[in-house]
């Protein structure tokens, strides 16, 4: 491949895609591999550099991911990242122990040698740390670069092309973080920032045509920006042998299942086919209480609902019946890097949180085969692309949706009655937040109906009704969020509008968590 690549090797780090797209900001591709890639396959993309992510295990317990330690011969420039610093020291002769003092959070760190990798920063660093060992001896050949007052921050060999530090760069916390790591790839490895969105868009469309061949595909359209883009892609790939396919849950927000079915074939240009399979979902949902076992069971009958939809269609292709009815059918999903790295570990191994609708709800017995194009992509690259395929900011701007919709939103059993009184409060929720001219800056604004029920008092009348959560989130890529700081008067609008217009709520309360320790959705 002539395109400049940097290979990130997954010690199971949760932030390890977040190298990935750092590096993408330079408009420099890079590939996570798990940490056991064979070194063949590491070479075989001719990468211009290595970077050895961070990851939850100690590098001297048996169990501990290792790459194959062939990868520290290569000669090529590498850059360990925690435990990637470990990984170095441990394998090249050093010695890594448990530390006195663990570091979390934000540290200083001295910058006592400026090395190329350090070039231009000041002699003091404010960085995020997450690391309870750290290296006690030194590997033969490395300098200590970099301390804190507790341990050892950077160190290098300079003369074979070494640098590590055991801080997160990749991370916001870390605000020169992106110096440092613009040092290594653009300067260290002398990467060309040529991966733009034109590229991924030529190279996916490219891609999804030969994978597809003269085959025929089925998108699950959501409404989002995530299903949207991935449509107009792989539409742009094999034209009207895609079918978009948009399914009423039971679980959307008010009336989207008539706005999306418009938007989408008026605006996108899409052939699609809408489902009403409401009952069929909130039938399977009744009684249901536990956050991962709902969305097991909407992430089942959405792919029972596609088996169906795509039966139909693919029977009526008369050419495929000849085939011997075989159903040679692509599902393609808008499923984004967030939703994989906290369902299970794709590239390695790190710890799964929730299992996302689209991944972890998957059926063994699917029968479609799936394409993903945006699966190494986070939100606001994808909104990227979305721009330059020109499609509509009312698209490209929405806020994300989940996948199994208000029913993580609905804490307790989803019933239709409950649908209802979420579906009012969430639209007076976004409405307002419009109004303010706050929708664009928040990453994620809505309610959130609890299974709680408090006494109020309404004219002269008592009540004893619902209560109601309002959340709303800053956030880059929905890893990691802070709770919003809207305007009082503005919570206030929201609160007394659901209060005097939803019946069933008679109390509005607002959540003040981050994530983490938080997730953004309740369930
Ligand atoms: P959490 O709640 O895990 O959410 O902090 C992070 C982001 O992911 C969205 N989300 C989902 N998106 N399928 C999706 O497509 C899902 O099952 C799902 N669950 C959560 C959530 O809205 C937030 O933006």
């Amino acid at each position: 491949m002539d395109t400049s690549t940097i290979v990130i090797l997954d010690f199971g780090s949760q932030y390890t895609q977040l190298i990935a797209r750092r590096i993408r900001e330079f408009n420099v591709f890079s590939v996570v591999l798990p940490c056991t890639a064979p070194i063949e396959r590491i070479k075989a993309l001719a990468p211009l550099g290595v970077i050895l992510s961070g990851g939850p295990c100690s590098v001297y317990d048996p169990e501990a991911p290792a790459a194959d330690p062939a990868i520290l011969a290569l000669g090529l420039p590498i850059l360990g990242i925690c435990y990637g610093l470990q990984f170095m020291t441990h394998h090249l002769g050093g010695k890594v122990e448990s530390a006195a003092s663990r570091e979390y959070g934000h540290a200083e760190v001295n910058i006592i040698r400026e090395t190329a990798l350090f070039h231009g920063l000041p002699a003091s660093i404010n960085v995020w740390m997450s690391h309870g060992d750290h290296a006690a001896v030194l590997a033969p050949g490395f300098e200590l670069t970099a301390t804190t007052e507790n341990a050892v921050a950077g160190i290098a060999d300079e003369s074979r092309k070494m640098w590590a530090v055991q801080f997160h760069p990749e991370v916001a916390h870390t605000p020169q973080g992106m110096e440092l790591l613009r040092n290594f790839v653009l300067d260290i490895c002398g990467a060309k920032a040529d991966w733009t969105p034109e590229h991924f868009i030529q190279t996916t469309v490219e891609r999804v045509r030969q994978q597809v061949g003269d085959g025929h595909a089925i998108c699950g359209l959501s409404g989002g920006v995530d299903s949207s883009v991935a449509a107009v892609l792989v539409a742009k790939a094999i034209g009207d042998r895609l079918t978009c396919i948009f399914v009423n849950n039971g679980v959307l927000r008010k009336d989207e299942f008539a706005k999306v079915q418009k938007t989408m074939r008026e605006q996108l240009g899409l052939n699609v086919v809408a489902v009403d399979a409401s009952e069929r979902f909130l039938s399977k949902l009744a009684g249901v209480t536990d956050p991962e076992t709902k969305r097991k069971v909407i992430g089942n009958e959405f792919i029972a609902v596609f088996d169906d939809e795509a039966k139909k269609i693919f029977e009526a292709e008369a050419g495929l019946k000849e085939m011997g009815g075989e159903e040679v059918a692509w599902l393609v999903q808008g499923t984004l890097y967030p939703d994989v790295i906290e369902s299970s570990s794709v590239h390695g191994p790190s710890h799964t949180i929730k299992s996302h609708h689209n991944v972890g709800g998957l059926p063994e017995n699917m029968k479609l085969k799936l394409i993903e194009p945006l699966r190494d992509l986070f939100k606001d690259e994808v909104r990227r692309i979305g721009r330059d395929l020109q499609m509509p900011d009312e698209i490209i701007d929405r806020q994300p949706f989940p996948g199994p919709g208000l029913a993580v939103r609905i804490l307790g059993e989803v019933t239709a009655e409950r649908v209802a009184i979420l579906q009012e409060a969430d639209e007076i929720v976004v409405s307002e937040i419009k109004t303010a001219g706050l929708y664009k800056q928040i990453w994620q604004s809505f309610a959130v109906l609890l299974p709680v029920k408090s006494v109020g008092v309404m004219g002269d009348q008592r009540t004893y009704a619902n209560t109601c959560a309002i959340r709303a989130v800053q956030s880059e890529d929905g890893m990691t969020a802070d709770w919003s700081p809207i305007p009082y008067d503005v919570l206030r609008k929201i609160s007394s509008r659901i209060v005097s217009e939803v019946r069933g709520i008679n109390r509005v309360v607002y959540d003040i968590t981050s994530k983490p320790p938080g997730t953004i959705e309740w369930e």
